[in-house]
C-alpha cells in the first residue's frame, strides 16, 4: 500500500453540507443586502467562519465592528446548526461509505481533517461518531485552511508522518494546506483541477484505485 492513513475533508468530502453552508450564509446576507451567491461561495470551501464573514463583508459597504461581526457568524451558524437538524444516516451515500468500509478493511487507518466547529456534531448525525481513528477540527486549530495546521494535528493524533498520509479534499484551499504540510493529496471538484494537488478524482470510490 502507498499510504498508512487517510485524512478527509468533512464538508463536501465526507457529506454534501457545503450546501447547507450556503444556504445559512444566503439567509445572512439577504438579511443585510449583501450580494452573495455560489462563485463566492466558492471561495468560503475549507475556510474558517470568520474568515468566511469578512469574504462576504467584501460586498458590504459599511463598517462593522467586532461585536456586530460576532453576532453575524452567530446567527449564520445558528440558521447552519438548525438545517444539520434535518441530517440524518441516510444523508451517507452508500458510495462514501462502501469506500470507508473498504479502505479500513484493507488496514488503513483513517481520520478527519476539517476546519469546522461543527464536525463532531455532524458526524454524529450521519452516524460516524465512533467510526475514524481522529478527529482534528475548528476545535483543536488555530490557523485554517490553506495553513497545514488541521492536517499535521490530525497525523499526530494517529502518530503517523504526514508522508505516509494521504488528504482527501474537494477545496483549492485544502489541496495547497495538504501540499504546505507535506502530504500528497485526492481532489474532487474544484479541488481536482488545482496545480497542487496530486490525484485528480471524479467520484468518492476513486480512492480505492490511489489509496490502496
Ligand atoms: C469547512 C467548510 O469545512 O468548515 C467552510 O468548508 C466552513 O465552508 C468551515 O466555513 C467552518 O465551519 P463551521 O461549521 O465551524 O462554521
Ligand atoms: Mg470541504
Amino acid at each position: 500500500m502507498k499510504y498508512k492513513a487517510v485524512i478527509f475533508d468533512l464538508d463536501g468530502v465526507i457529506c454534501f453540507t457545503d450546501k447547507y453552508h450556503y444556504l445559512a450564509w444566503k439567509k445572512m446576507a439577504d438579511g443585510m443586502g449583501i450580494y452573495f451567491d455560489e462563485t463566492i461561495n466558492n471561495r468560503l470551501r475549507g475556510v474558517s467562519r470568520m474568515e468566511s464573514l469578512e469574504i462576504i463583508l467584501e460586498r458590504c459597504d459599511k463598517e462593522l465592528t467586532q461585536e456586530e461581526k460576532q453576532v453575524l457568524a452567530e446567527e449564520k451558524n445558528k440558521t447552519y446548526v438548525e438545517l444539520l437538524g434535518q441530517m440524518t444516516e441516510k444523508d451517507l451515500s452508500s458510495e462514501v461509505k462502501e469506500t470507508l468500509d473498504s479502505l479500513r478493511k484493507s488496514g488503513l487507518k483513517l481520520a478527519i481533517g476539517s476546519s469546522s466547529k461543527n464536525a463532531k456534531f455532524i458526524l454524529e448525525r450521519l452516524g460516524l461518531k465512533d467510526y475514524f481513528d481522529a478527529v482534528s477540527d475548528g476545535t483543536n486549530i488555530s490557523k485554517s485552511k490553506p495553513d497545514p495546521e488541521v492536517f499535521i494535528k490530525a497525523a499526530e493524533f494517529l502518530h503517523m508522518a504526514p508522508a505516509d498520509c494521504l488528504v482527501v479534499e474537494d477545496a483549492k484551499a485544502g489541496v495547497e494546506a495538504a501540499k504546505a504540510g507535506g502530504f500528497d493529496s485526492a481532489g474532487l471538484g474544484e479541488a481536482a483541477e488545482s496545480e497542487a494537488v496530486t490525484h485528480a478524482m471524479n467520484s468518492f470510490s476513486d480512492l480505492i484505485g490511489i489509496a490502496l
